[in-house]
């Protein structure tokens, strides 16, 4: 059985559709899938706790992590820019907070206290278009 040129190249310009348009939805599913896991799960007073980032991409520009329900300035912890000498930059909500970021967008808060409970954000720049963003909430327990 021969299949006519006209219909093979037609059945592969569908593939190709298809396949861009798997890439586009396997894109919007890995933007869903940056996930924030806490280490420990419950931390209490003077614990460290790790905020470790997972479905971060290889490449991306910087990372941002935010205290608040809003992501703005006044809400930002710091900035990490990996590759440069000195990749975090603290911002104006770091206060007396000793957070340490690491160049795969996760985060340690050494000696948490129950007044750095709240909402933690993250916002990885991946370039221009494309931001991915994750919040986890952290209850830091008072000492028993
Ligand atoms: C990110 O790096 C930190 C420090 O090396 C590590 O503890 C953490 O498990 C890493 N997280 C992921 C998701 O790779």
């Amino acid at each position: 059985m021969e299949i006519p040129m006209g219909t093979q190249g037609c059945f592969s310009k569908s593939l190709l559709l298809s396949a861009s348009i798997l890439v586009l939805w396997m894109l919007q599913g890995s933007q869903a899938a940056l996930h924030i896991q806490k280490i420990p799960e419950q931390p209490q007073k003077n614990q460290d706790l790790l905020l470790s980032v997972q479905g971060v991409p290889d490449t991306f520009q910087d990372f941002n992590w935010y205290l608040g329900e809003e992501m703005y300035g006044g809400t930002r912890l710091f900035t990490y820019i990996p590759g440069i000498q000195r990749p975090q930059r603290d911002g104006s909500a770091m206060g007396q907070r000793d957070i340490v970021g690491f160049p795969n967008g996760s985060m340690v808060l050494r000696r948490a206290q129950p007044t750095d409970s709240g909402t933690y954000q993250v916002a990885i720049t991946i370039n221009s278009e494309w931001t991915m963003k994750a919040k986890t909430e952290v209850q830091v327990a008072g000492k028993c």
